[in-house]
């Protein structure tokens, strides 16, 4: 072999290392929250329901003891500064949505942080992961809630309700793009692989049409995720922090969708190069089959 096929050959494996840094990616974006929170950080946003009622169940004029016993227990926490409403309520402290799932748990070792400790998220639950997943916390905690005790006792706003149903129908032309770009990134994996060997001259060309269909529907799920994460949180913010529930958006899944969408880009820019120099290198010399 030429000392120029070997440099060829390492040159081959950056496009080759990019595709797959960009396949794990996409995957880890789709799958992530499986498990009992196995990359939760991922989640595309947190709603935080640790005092959800404190405010309005103070306020509420409902009889049921239920909730009478309820609010005296929050009056005592609320004493005792270390609260944790949620608990009271039979609800989880938080409560995090994927692209398959969602998952709930609690803040450990307090929902609050103080001057020595931070809260981190201890994952109780995760649901089943199914395609074509809506997350809607309204209905989660209602299924929750301590018997007795209903979403309009808490003053559980219709707004955040309205938000959530208003991105179903994005949510699942997103989940379509994120399939349809995590395949494609595959395959343009599985072709660049085969080109590295250099079994197949046909690898550059299959390698720039995949990763272009990779680019289209990572960079379209990647948009529509995030407008649709800003959407969801600003609704919950906007309509929820006056019953205490607050969302938060998950940066590092941004980040991530992010990247794999620049990885997918930069890689197809470089399979055009190559294309490009194969078919010069074949109308001049025949080829690199001489
Ligand atoms: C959850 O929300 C409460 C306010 O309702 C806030 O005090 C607390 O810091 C939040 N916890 C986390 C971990 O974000
Ligand atoms: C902060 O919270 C931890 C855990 O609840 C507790 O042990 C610690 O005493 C608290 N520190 C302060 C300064 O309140
Ligand atoms: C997390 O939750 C589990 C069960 O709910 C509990 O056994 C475990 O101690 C918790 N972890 C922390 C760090 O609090």
């Amino acid at each position: 072999m030429r000392a120029s096929d070997i440099v060829k050959r390492r040159w081959a494996l950056v496009p080759l290392l990019l595709i797959l840094a960009a396949f794990i990616l996409s995957m880890l974006c789709i799958f992530a929250g499986s498990k009992r929170g196995y990359l939760e950080e991922a989640n595309l946003f947190t709603v935080n329901t640790s005092m959800l009622g404190r405010t309005t169940l103070d306020a509420s004029k409902s009889s049921s003891s239920i909730l009478k016993s309820i609010k005296n227990t929050i009056q005592k926490d609320v004493n005792e500064v270390v609260s944790d409403v949620a608990k009271t309520l039979n609800i989880h402290d938080f409560y995090s949505a994927h692209i398959l799932d969602y998952c709930e748990g609690y803040y450990t070792p307090t929902p609050v942080a103080n001057l020595t400790s931070q809260p981190s998220k201890n994952i109780t639950h995760c649901s089943n992961q199914t395609s074509f997943f809506h997350f809607d916390p309204g209905a989660v905690i209602q299924s929750e809630l301590k018997p007795g005790v209903n979403l309009t006792d808490l003053s559980w706003p219709s707004a955040i309700e309205d938000g959530v149903h208003a991105v179903e129908g994005a949510t699942d032309v997103m989940f379509v793009l994120y399939f349809i770009g995590a395949a494609s990134t595959g395959a343009a994996l599985t072709a660049a692989l085969v080109g590295v060997r250099d079994v197949w001259r046909y690898s550059a060309i299959t390698c720039l049409v995949l990763s272009s269909l990779a680019f289209g529907s990572l960079l379209l799920a990647s948009s529509i995720a995030t407008i649709l994460i800003g959407k969801v949180v600003k609704a919950i913010n906007e309509h929820g922090n006056d019953i205490g529930v607050y969302a938060y958006k998950g940066e590092t899944f941004i980040g991530m969708t992010w990247a794999a969408t620049l990885l997918v880009l930069v890689t197809g820019f470089m399979y055009s190069y190559e294309f490009l120099r194969e078919r010069r290198g074949l109308g001049k010399s025949g080829g690199d089959f001489e």
